[in-house]
């Protein structure tokens, strides 16, 4: 696979007469493909059943005589007004029970069933109309699920879709719901929460104290599920007149669906890379780094969502869109430093990406967007990120192919864990992604490429090193897999914590094969009581006080054991600070027979099948391995 460029357009914002010249400079600067449409529904079909398609074809036909390949987006993240007026009920509803307005984009509530046969509607149009299209080269569905926090709606249709999702998931001997199994897995005594019905049962919102974490983690379930089955009914539908593939773009830390289910049924995943965006409120980063990346972002952020991604498209995945100067949505949105546009693009190919598209064309002059750098001007001048696209397209050259390889580590990340933490984190902060990310980025100080894997027993063959954090829920035959693995496994804290209803197993957690640790009683610490180990950093946040035979690696200055091993088992029992979590990195490494390095603060590296990649996320020069890394630098070797 070629290792490609784009950007993403909108014909529908400029006047015809610019769009060939347009088309023209996008072929001029290295780029293959074009994203256009998925905002485009009010110019689609401007009242409902009144399509107009002239401009589309035009737009489609203009860029592809320029030698593009239009990716053609699915207009359903942006139902006009008209739609509003006709399914007044469509509306998301949030936590405090208001509809979200109509006036920006992504206000529809994923259960509404009148809402999905619209998009069914507009869907087979584009489909039927472009599906044989030859500029149309592939597809993107909708637009970032759930951004702008928008998974989850408590409207009326979700209660009743719940109701029906419930009844299958506790499906009694007559095959129709049997509510004394809900009772049962929820725990309804507890507080004479029993139901009668079915329909008895409401969304887990606007309740006098917290919801039961099992009716919680139940509609978080089936809210990410509704986003799977939205999305199918699209790919449906296109595959049945396309052979073009199948992307979505996913988002940076949006972790309200499971993203891998999504895209079990598309060909690509794509995301929407702003690393000066995400830095200050997604990132777990110190006000220190922040500040020391700010023109850079952060150097592990990017790269974990390239690896994620990477897994949710099994193994073919694209950049869909890539900050190219400053945003407009973050608390500051500083320029990015003269060369980063091309160190993130570099990143990306180098975690295995086939395609980096930059967001977006020209800056619009109109609308929400206006302080939203694209690569040319709102007069169409060039501005500044469009000259180091060039340079990337001219590198290219010398680079043209994606060589896909397996990294000899996997971390092991689940969206159904995320949620369980979520909904009872026990201490105020605590979070899984941040306990994942912090253990990916001790991977890559130790210089360690990483692929991340859905918790699939399947999935974990040829690795030396599987990490497996915060695993909540985890059924006997990933325990089994990842004993049989081969591979060192790091797993805990809160390893099979829960059962699949979100209750507490007997006998107690972990209750792993091989592994003789128990789990007794569990606290979570005040952010400034981290409780220092022996060997240096401490254990913070949260802790888990353990029964056990294991050989103890690690523990407290208090005297309990933090980190246990036995066989090719390792247990952490709580939330390491850096340090510690790089001293234990550095062990199991070892006992896995990986060589590590220790990167500086701002240097990585990556291997694909054929290269290594260094990247210098600093403003110096820093040394590494041996060797000197100028700064906000991309070095390429070639390995075999
Ligand atoms: C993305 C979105 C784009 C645009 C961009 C601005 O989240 O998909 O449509 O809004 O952000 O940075």
């Amino acid at each position: 696979m070629k290792r490609t460029l784009g950007t993403c357009y909108y014909p529908e914002h400029w006047p015809r007469e610019i769009w060939a010249d347009d088309a023209r400079r996008m072929a001029e600067a290295g780029l293959t493909w074009v994203r256009i449409g998925e905002f485009a529904w009010s110019r689609i079909e401007p009242e409902p059943g009144r399509y107009d398609f002239d401009w589309l074809d035009e737009a489609i036909a203009v860029l592809g005589a320029a030698g593009l390949r239009v990716v053609l987006g699915t207009p359903t993240a942006t139902p006009p007004r008209w739609m509003v007026n006709r399914h007044p009920d469509m509306l998301a509803v949030d936590a405090e029970g208001r509809p979200r307005k109509f006036g920006s984009r992504r206000h529809y509530c994923f259960s509404h069933e009148g809402y999905k046969a619209e998009c069914a509607k507009i869907v087979t149009r584009l489909a039927e109309r472009y599906g044989q299209n030859p500029h149309v080269a592939a597809w993107q569905t909708d637009n970032e699920y759930g951004c702008h926090d928008t998974t989850i709606s408590y409207s009326d249709a979700a209660r009743k879709a719940f109701q029906g999702w419930l009844r299958v998931r506790y499906a009694g001997a007559s095959n129709d719901g049997d509510i004394h199994a809900l009772n049962e897995a929820w725990g309804n005594v507890f507080w004479s929460m029993d139901y009668g019905s079915f329909d008895d049962i409401d969304l887990p919102n606007l309740t006098v104290t917290e919801p039961n974490p099992s009716h919680v983690l139940d509609f978080r379930r089936f809210s990410s599920d509704q986003v799977t089955a939205f999305n199918r009914l699209q790919v449906e539908i296109i595959r049945a007149h396309s052979s073009a593939p199948i992307a979505h773009n996913y988002m940076g830390r949006v972790t309200d669906f499971d993203h891998y289910k999504v895209g079990a049924d598309l060909d690509i995943a794509s995301w929407d890379s702003y690393p000066l965006g995400f830095l200050e409120d997604r990132v777990p980063a110190s006000v220190e780094q922040q500040r020391a990346y700010a023109r850079q972002g952060d150097p592990d952020f990017q790269a974990f969502h390239h690896d994620l991604y990477r897994a949710v498209g099994r193994g073919r995945w694209w950049i869909m869109e890539q900050q190219p100067g400053p945003v407009n949505w973050a608390p500051h949105n500083p320029a990015p430093l003269t060369g980063m546009v091309r160190l993130w693009s570099w990143e990306a190919f180098a975690h295995g990406a086939e395609a980096v598209c930059y967001f977006r064309w020209r800056q619009a002059p109109m609308a929400q967007e206006q302080m939203h750098a694209g690569l040319l001007r709102p007069d169409s001048a060039e501005a500044p990120g469009l000259a180091e696209v060039r340079q990337v397209a001219d590198e290219l050259a010398a680079a043209p192919q994606v060589s896909p390889s397996r990294a000899p580590v996997a971390l092991i990340f689940d969206y159904d864990a995320e949620w369980a933490w979520a909904i009872q984190p026990h201490c105020a902060g605590l979070s899984y992604f941040e306990l994942v990310f912090e253990t990916y980025r001790a991977l890559r100080r130790a210089g360690l490429s990483v692929d991340v894997l859905p918790p699939d027993p399947a999935a974990l063959d040829g690795y030396k090193l599987i990490v497996a954090p915060g695993l909540v829920h985890m059924p006997d035959a990933l325990k089994a897999a990842l004993t049989a693995s081969g591979a060192i496994a790091l797993v805990g804290p809160r390893t099979a914590a829960r059962d699949g209803s979100m209750r507490i197993p007997v006998p107690l957690p972990p209750n792993v094969p091989g592994l003789d640790v128990t789990v007794t009683h569990v606290e979570s610490l005040r952010p400034d009581t981290p409780v220092s180990l022996e060997r240096g950093g401490a254990v913070r946040s949260y802790r888990e006080v353990l029964d056990t035979g294991a050989e103890v690696l690690e523990s407290t200055t208090d005297g309990q054991a933090v980190v246990v091993s036995q066989g090719r088992l390792i247990y952490v029992a709580g939330f390491l600070d850096r340090d510690a979590m790089r001293r234990i990195i550095k062990i199991a490494s070892a006992r896995a027979g990986l060589e590590t390095l220790d990167l500086p603060e701002s240097v990585r590296c990556r291997d694909t099948g054929e290269e290594r990649f260094w990247f210098n996320y600093g403003t110096h020069t820093e040394d590494a391995d041996g060797r000197a890394f100028p700064p906000l630098s991309v070095t390429r070797e070639v390995l075999r």
